[in-house]
């Protein structure tokens, strides 16, 4: 019988990380939709072994450490999720960011070359200005508007052409600080919200990207994909959909302009940054749609009205 393929995993305690070890390891994690996974292959409990590595365990910054965790474990897949992600914090903390984002992620390709692993890295919509007017396919070109876009694209160009880059936007997991828990903490308890509906982007489930994960792992193509939940949408939308699934009536949340915003975001976010993802359909079965995604993360963590 052939061993288990091993799996590195950084940023191992961030909202992907957590559900991808947990995914790897043959759980089905909140937010999930049982019966999706893009290859139609579940995974056995025995197909990965997994080592999750939170920044405690390793700095990605540290040359040596780095080497010194790659050459010990001697992963067949290295899945690089660990990325200082603080978009606007970024905008006054330039080096730390570029330190982890780039240079961090190069350190783990050159590991990767040096001991016969793939990687998979994650990287940003970010990467792109929003001028273009349409989904963004993998060979657009990039003009990120913030460090942190301009700091992931370096780290794509620091990886080598066979590695795999995914390209993903607004994550969004079940834990985590993200944008879905304050909507559902404000909708479950009365409050209202205002969400920008002049910025379109992708939706992506923590969950269904942790699936489209373990496919790349299984399948190692290399080069650039674009990998998001279906269809496109604006952050108010989001918090409506959501608000109408937990019983808010219309005036839950109301729709206002980036330049309203107080106050005012510190990094600039593309106007419309929403990923194609025809490239990867046509390998592999889509992410569900973004309304099935957020009901699902909505649902995990509150009861849906009229639910027992
Ligand atoms: N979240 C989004 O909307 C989004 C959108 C597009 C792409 N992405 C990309 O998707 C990937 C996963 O994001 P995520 O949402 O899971 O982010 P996350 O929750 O912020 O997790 C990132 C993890 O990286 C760790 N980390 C930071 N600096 C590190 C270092 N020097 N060495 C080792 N670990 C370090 C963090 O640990 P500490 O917290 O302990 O520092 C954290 O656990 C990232 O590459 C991100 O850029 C995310």
């Amino acid at each position: 019988m052939s061993r288990p393929v091993r799996v590195v995993v950084t940023g191992a305690s961030g909202q992907v990380g957590v559900d991808l070890v947990d995914t790897l390891r043959g759980r089905t994690v909140r937010g999930a939709r049982t019966s999706w996974h893009p290859d139609g292959l579940a995974v056995h409990s025995d197909e990965f072994e997994v080592l999750g590595l939170s920044h405690h365990e390793l700095d990605i910054t540290d040359r040596e450490a780095v080497q010194r965790a790659i050459e010990r474990t001697r992963p067949d897949v290295i899945v690089h999720l660990a990325a200082y992600t603080a978009v606007d914090r970024a905008e006054g903390d330039p080096d730390t960011c570029y330190a982890v984002n780039a240079t961090g992620t190069g350190l783990l390709s050159r590991a990767a070359k040096e001991t016969g692993a793939h990687l998979i890295t994650v990287s940003t919509d970010y990467v792109f200005d929003g001028s273009k007017g349409s989904a963004y396919v993998e060979e657009d070109a990039t003009n990120p508007q913030s460090v942190y876009g301009a700091s992931k694209l370096a780290g794509e160009l620091l990886c080598r052409e066979e590695d795999t880059i995914v390209r993903t936007s607004w994550v969004m997991g079940v834990r985590g600080k993200n944008v879905m828990n304050v909507i559902v903490d404000r909708a479950q308890s009365g409050e209202q919200v205002r969400f920008v509906n002049d910025q379109t982007g992708s939706v992506t489930v923590a969950a269904d990207l942790a699936r489209a994960l373990v496919t790349l792992v299984r399948t190692r193509p290399g080069g650039r994909w674009h990998v998001a939940n279906t269809g496109t949408t604006t952050w108010f939308e989001i918090a409506r959909y959501a608000g109408e699934l937990l019983g808010r009536d219309g005036d839950f949340a109301t729709p206002i302009a980036t330049s309203e915003l107080v106050p005012a975001p510190a990094a600039q976010r593309p106007v419309r940054s929403d990923l194609s993802t025809a490239k990867w359909q046509l390998h592999w079965e889509p992410l569900p749609d973004w309304r099935d995604a957020v009901t699902r993360l909505v649902t995990d963590r509150a009861p849906l009205v009229g639910d027992a």
